[in-house]
């Protein structure tokens, strides 16, 4: 694992993103696995920079998300798929049919779920962008899920329904359940850009880094990936 120590959350969030850039530069068609969370805000304001002044395009890049609540409707405003129709791809010249989420309004999730998996081995995924959960979660892979999994539906922890409370106006409202890429679909990615800001996320970038490889803190799984970058503010990386 390479560790990227930067100054603060702009200083992360531009040098995560001018490996990104730069890979875009590199493959027109790149294909990107990207994330929600607060964390990659700033990531994407520089993604949308950048297109916007004409150092890279969209136009052949294929987007897979990581992960979809289950319970509220994609139209809803915190389902992912608006999260990222905000931050990012309504700014940008991507081409709409490239764009790929977990669909929680699928009629069948089952099936949904498969042609999910099978599209992403269609298309493998060039960089993948993760946050990491204080609990040690990647996408929403959260503690004692199987490191073999593909995409699938979990049940959230409660830690995570918490930390997500914010985003909503009670607990009540936090959806249950939600469709996550599984571990193996993140192994699989050629690259893997992983970004954490903040002193409550220290230690689970220390676990990640220093701790022993288990299912208990998914991230660890991590130190097995032949080609990581972890971006970590002064806060976040304050244990290591
Ligand atoms: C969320 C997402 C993760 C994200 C993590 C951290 O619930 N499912 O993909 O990395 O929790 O979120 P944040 O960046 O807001 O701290």
């Amino acid at each position: 694992m390479k560790i990227i120590k930067c100054d603060h959350y702009d200083d992360m969030s531009k040098k995560a993103a001018q490996v990104i850039i730069s890979d875009m530069k590199e493959k027109k068609d790149i294909v990107l696995g990207l994330a929600t969370g607060s964390t990659p805000i700033g990531l994407y304001k520089e993604l949308i920079k950048a297109n916007q002044e004409k150092q890279i395009s969209f136009k052949d890049v294929m987007t897979f998300n990581l992960d979809e609540y289950i319970g509220i409707s994609q139209k809803h405003p915190e389902s992912y798929y608006q999260f990222m129709m905000r931050h990012l791809f309504n700014h940008v010249d991507i081409d709409q049919k490239n764009i790929n989420l977990p669909n929680n309004d699928a009629s069948s999730i089952d099936k949904h779920i498969k042609a999910y998996n099978d599209k992403m081995k269609k298309h493998p995924i060039d960089v993948q962008v993760l946050g990491i959960g204080a609990n040690g979660h990647i996408g929403f892979n959260e503690p004692g899920t199987p490191f073999d999994n593909e995409t699938f539906i979990v049940d959230l922890d409660e830690d995570t329904r918490i930390a997500n409370q914010r985003f909503f106006d009670s607990l009540d409202e936090v959806p249950k359940k939600a469709i996550t890429m599984g571990i193996k679909n993140i192994m699989r990615s050629k690259k893997i850009i992983l970004l954490a800001s903040g002193i409550h996320k220290a230690e689970a970038i220390k676990k990640m880094i220093e701790g022993p490889i288990t299912t208990e803190h998914p991230a660890s799984i991590l130190q097995l990936h032949p080609n990581v970058e972890v971006f970590v503010d002064e806060e976040a990386g304050s244990m290591i």
